[in-house]
């Protein structure tokens, strides 16, 4: 296994050696241009090649997948910041605040068209296997933003329907990358399976962590606009925790939900879920999820080398600031 660092490096390259036609078409190739070279942290192409090469695949190999899943990963960030009216991204303008909703729309197209193009080039005797995987994922996802919105404007979401939700909007795309790095590996589709509910799991630890940090991170690490879930009544793992206390703190976030959006609100409701210890209860919640994910690994036939690394890989995880 190779470490961490080095997947990182494989699919930076692979994202340096695009040639998309900007010349011709800037107002398309640009957007994506500066979409894809504008940092991240590359957790879905990582993973994806991390597996394929636990299962003793060639990641060299994966790597036109690896940047299919990026590629994918990113178009959907164009769309998610027009649907959350969202200005920062990776410590940048977004897309949509740069060029306007019309290029995040036809640019996140084009970048959709082009992850397929790319999870195209596996090998031959794997490409329905892996198109299966990726098409279901991608479905998942929309049906997870789908969901995501509707409960903006619902008072009655459950814990266990914001999980669900955030199964399909995040875990879907961590657990697709793991399945389609554990069949380009040369898994069964059993094994593709159990893989396929590590990224899972990873995927609502790393939800929680992403709800956590958008109210409590550090605006320069985090790059994304802390308050933005508050401000656009998203239904998160502390507002549903919250409320489920149906105490005194319950009440107090019913009402600072329905203030003006603005800054007393993001102040008023922060306030109230550290008063319920919402920074213990994600912690917790996410340290759970994190754990899952390690023991899923122990119904795999993966030597201990790999299941190190991989536990590795959620362990690094668990103390993210970004
Ligand atoms: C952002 O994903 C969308 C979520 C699922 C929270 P990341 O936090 O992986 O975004 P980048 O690619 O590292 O910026
Ligand atoms: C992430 O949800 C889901 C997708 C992007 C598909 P968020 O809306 O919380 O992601 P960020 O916080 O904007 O990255
Ligand atoms: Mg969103
Ligand atoms: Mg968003
Ligand atoms: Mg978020």
């Amino acid at each position: 296994m190779k470490r961490m660092s080095d997947y990182r490096d494989m699919v930076e390259s692979e994202i340096k050696s695009l040639r998309l036609p900007a010349d011709r078409f800037p107002g398309l190739y640009k957007p994506i241009y500066y979409s894809l070279e504008n940092g991240g942290k590359r957790l879905r192409p990582i993973l994806l090649l991390m597996v394929c090469d636990a299962f003793g695949g060639d990641p060299q190999e994966a790597a036109a997948a690896a940047l299919g899943i990026e590629m994918f990963h990113n178009f959907t960030l164009l769309h998610d910041d027009v649907m959350d009216n969202s200005a920062l991204r990776r410590g940048k303008e977004t897309v949509v605040a740069k060029w306007g909703i019309n290029t995040a729309i036809l640019s996140g197209d084009t970048m959709l068209t082009l992850a397929s193009e790319y999870m195209a080039k596996v090998p031959d005797d794997k490409l329905r296997r892996v198109l299966d995987v990726f098409n279901r994922t991608a479905i998942g996802v929309y049906e997870g933003q789908q969901l995501d919105m509707e409960f903006e404007n619902r008072t009655d979401v459950s814990l266990d329907e914001y999980l669900n939700m955030i199964r399909l909007k995040t875990s879907v795309l961590l657990g697709g990358a793991c399945e389609i790095g554990a069949i380009l590996g040369g898994a069964s589709d059993e094994e593709a399976r159990v893989l396929y509910r590590y990224g899972e799991a990873l995927g609502v630890a790393f939800q929680i962590q992403d709800d956590y940090l958008d109210i409590y991170g550090d605006a320069a690490t985090f790059g994304k606009p802390i308050g933005s879930d508050v401000l656009n009544n998203k239904k998160t793992f502390l507002t549903l925790s919250t409320l489920s206390r149906g105490d005194a703190d319950a009440s107090a976030l019913k009402s600072a939900m329905s203030l003006p959006a603005g800054d007393l609100k993001v102040r008023t409701v922060r306030n109230i879920f550290t008063a319920a210890e919402m920074p213990r209860v994600c912690r917790k919640a996410w340290a759970e999820w994190s754990g899952r994910a390690i023991k899923s690994l122990a119904d795999t036939s993966l030597g201990k080398e790999s299941v190190a690394a991989l536990k590795g890989l959620v362990e690094k995880l668990i103390d993210r600031k970004k």
